[in-house]
């Protein structure tokens, strides 16, 4: 299975990949343009900046790893717990279906098994058919806080029992890359729960994906094999200046968590006046429900040059569209085009 990378669509509004659309802290852009030559010509250092993020994060700086992006710390995590020994049986990811795609992605590039879990109606955690789903081969469990695509939490108890259950060895992931969203985090509980690990991205609230800077939170003798296979200078010195610099401008987050809030909520209403089926959401994007209606939806809102992400495809997703709910005008601008289009089409 390859990831099915969305095409490169620039030219318009994107809503489709859960992007902070008012861009980043202008205090960003300032800090890389204070890079000097020599900074660029060095291999980065990371210390500054692993305080910086340790100390947003309530953690030691010895406690967090930074990655090039989530992404890096998912795949390190596949490479060191999820790769087949010689000999050995092949190694299974538990996954709580819908999920991020990325993780049966990484897992099968490293020869390991997906496990997956399929989702119940409402998409309420399955805690007892996740813990039925883990065996003596369980390496990972790949759980998502709130969930992509859902939008929906799971209960912080699902996460200490799971904790328990794995066999010695298994590390619990808790993908926490919208956690500023809903406001919650396990990393205060981890020193209690060592298997588990927490990865946290500054692409989403702090609006640096394309810097590709992000991180894995948890036990050192955990984290350790990761380290070890993730490319040594993997982040480069342009995300190490900006996302200092990005954690310096508390405004910026709280705005845009602010908005993000009126953003959902007036597409919530907007889905309740056009009888769409949607869930609430604790991250900065909602699952709608469209049925029949999706394809002409998402084609109609792109020739409006609007990008909605259908994701018909995933377990439980039938007829459903993800769109992201950011900025307060950009959400405007889209519920605009959602009910041009459905009112065009009777
Ligand atoms: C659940 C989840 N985890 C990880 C990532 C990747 O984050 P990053 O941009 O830091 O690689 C995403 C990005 O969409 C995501 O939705």
């Amino acid at each position: 299975m390859t990831y099915d990378k969305p095409p490169e669509l620039y030219d318009g509004l994107r809503l489709h990949q859960n992007e902070n659309t008012l861009g980043c802290s202008p205090r960003v852009i300032e800090a890389l343009a204070t890079l000097r030559p020599e900074e660029i010509a060095f291999y980065p250092p990371y210390a500054a900046a692993t305080r910086a993020c340790a100390l947003y994060l309530g953690v030691e700086p010895d406690r967090l790893a930074l990655t090039n992006g989530l992404d890096e710390g998912l795949m390190g995590l596949a490479v060191a717990y999820l790769r087949p020994p010689v000999g050995g049986p092949i190694p299974e990811a538990v996954v709580p279906e819908p999920a991020f795609e990325i993780f049966r992605i990484d897992t099968e590039a490293v020869g390991g098994q997906i496990v997956p879990v399929m989702p119940r109606p409402g998409f309420g955690f399955p805690l007892d058919l996740v813990l039925r789903a883990i065996t003596p081969r369980t390496r990972v469990v790949f759980l998502t806080n709130p969930n992509n695509p859902t939008g929906v939490s799971m209960p912080i108890e699902a996460i200490r029992q799971i904790s328990h259950r794995v066999p010695k060895g298994a590390v619990v992931l808790v993908d926490e890359a919208y956690a500023e969203f809903a406001g919650r985090t396990f990393i205060p509980e981890l020193p209690s729960f060592p298997n588990v690990l927490v990865g946290r991205t500054f692409s989403k609230a702090f609006g640096l994906a394309g810097l590709r800077i992000g991180c894995l939170v948890g036990a050192p003798e955990v984290l350790d094999p990761i380290r070890a296979v993730v490319p040594v200078y993997s982040v480069n010195i342009a995300a190490v200046v900006a996302v200092q610099a990005a954690l310096g401008d508390r405004e910026f987050l709280q705005d845009y968590l602010r908005q993000v809030q009126e953003s959902k909520a007036l597409l919530y209403d907007a889905c309740d006046r056009l009888s769409l089926k949607y869930w609430k959401s604790d991250a900065n994007f909602v699952l709608v429900g469209a049925g029949d209606r999706c394809d002409a939806l998402v084609t109609g809102v792109t020739r409006r040059g609007i990008y909605l992400r259908d994701r018909s495809n995933e377990p439980g997703c039938g007829g459903c569209i993800r769109i992201s709910t950011g900025s307060v005008e950009h959400t405007r601008r889209a519920i605009a085009a959602i009910e041009e289009v459905l009112c065009a089409a009777g």
